[in-house]
């Protein structure tokens, strides 16, 4: 056995031997041609984005994990979303004193706003502040993306409107659903930019995203509110369990500003609930709009200085299992507010 194994090994070694030898009278490598020549990557884009993502009170699991009062977590989802288009999270603890928010903020080069229920509060106050923190940077001529998801749809609808009572009941709890796209909506520069067209094609007559949500807006409401419809675009909606119509994504036009009420997140990284869909097309919609997202921080030539990154990256913190229980998420990021004020 052993014997006959050296054979292939031999000859393997005599015929590198000879492809070694036998282009050497024929091709003249020259040390310049030998040293490596990748070009550097484009000087204009950051290409160590970090993206914030703000807490949301609770434990994300209705106090198993937690019943501390002023709890607050991240569903691990949201975190690998980013991660897997190329950037960092650093949290951004809602509850923690806001000179720290302020100092994790000059540290990131977009936000995520996450889904949940809080729409009043500290929490509302935290959201809005941010929200007017990312106007700001884009004003001052930083771009400085924001993708809101789901309750970051409904609080940014809440607060461009001012009218805390804009939203309407729908009945789309764990609810997969199409895609309608507006009529001759221009998709450049919109999360849709980089999808195929037979994805697009398909956004609109297969389920391919997700829905958790019992508020929302519909189309005709959006659209009789002057200060929503002079800030975002409606670029698609969807229609809940009844068939009611309501908006479900858009896009400013003057600021990198986008706002899903669906889920980006889950088809790849959630698996509590059997209606997630999680089709090779599925994921392909949670790629391409993370890639879309972490792109435009990209853009985002803030350069914070890599300790104070380093010291409050994600990394810092350890995610909690907490699928067994079925329902919820799979993984959350828990954090109570003595913990994070010795970090800063
Ligand atoms: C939180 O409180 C509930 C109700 O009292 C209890 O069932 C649960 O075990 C508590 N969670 C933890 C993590 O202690
Ligand atoms: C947060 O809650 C924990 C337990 O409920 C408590 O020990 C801690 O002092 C609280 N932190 C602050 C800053 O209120």
């Amino acid at each position: 056995m052993w014997k006959y194994t050296w054979i292939p090994i031999i000859l393997t070694i005599i015929s590198l031997q000879t492809s070694f030898t036998k282009p050497e009278s024929t091709i003249h490598y020259s040390p310049t041609v030998m040293k490596s020549t990748c070009p550097s990557p484009d000087p204009t884009l950051n290409h160590r984005p970090i993206i914030g993502i703000v807490s949301h009170p609770g434990d994300g699991a209705s106090g198993r994990l937690s019943n501390a009062t002023n709890a607050s977590y991240i569903a691990a989802s949201y975190v690998k979303f980013v991660e897997s288009a190329g950037a960092r999270v650093i949290p951004l603890i809602y509850n923690e004193p806001i000179t720290n928010l302020q100092a994790k903020l000059s540290l990131v080069n977009g936000v995520l706003f996450t889904g949940g229920w809080s729409k009043s509060g500290l929490y509302f106050d935290v959201i809005e502040g941010i929200f007017k923190q990312v106007l700001k940077k884009n004003d001052e001529g930083e771009h400085f993306p924001l993708l809101a998801i789901c309750l970051g749809f409904e609080l940014l609808t809440m607060i461009i409107s001012k009218n805390n009572n804009i939203l309407e009941d729908f009945s789309a709890s764990d609810q997969a659903s199409t895609l309608q796209f507006m009529r001759n909506i221009n998709l450049e520069e919109t999360l849709f930019q980089r999808f195929p067209p037979e994805l697009i094609a398909k956004l609109s007559t297969e389920c391919l995203v997700m829905q958790n949500h019992k508020y929302g807006i519909s189309p005709e409401t959006f659209q009789g509110n002057t200060e929503l419809c002079s800030f975002f675009k409606i670029l698609t909606t969807s229609a809940d369990q009844n068939g009611k119509v309501y908006v479900s994504t858009v896009q400013s036009e003057s600021y990198p500003v986008t706002a899903v009420q669906w889920h980006p997140e889950k088809n790849a990284f959630e698996w509590g609930s059997s209606e997630i869909p999680h089709s090779d097309d599925a994921i392909q919609v949670t790629q391409h709009v993370a890639n879309f997202f972490v792109s435009e921080a990209r853009k985002s030539l803030n350069r914070p200085p890599a300790e104070q990154v380093l010291a409050n990256l994600i990394y810092n913190y350890s995610p909690t299992y907490c699928g067994t229980a079925g329902k919820g998420f799979d993984e959350v990021y828990i954090f109570s507010e003595t913990e994070t004020i010795a970090r800063l």
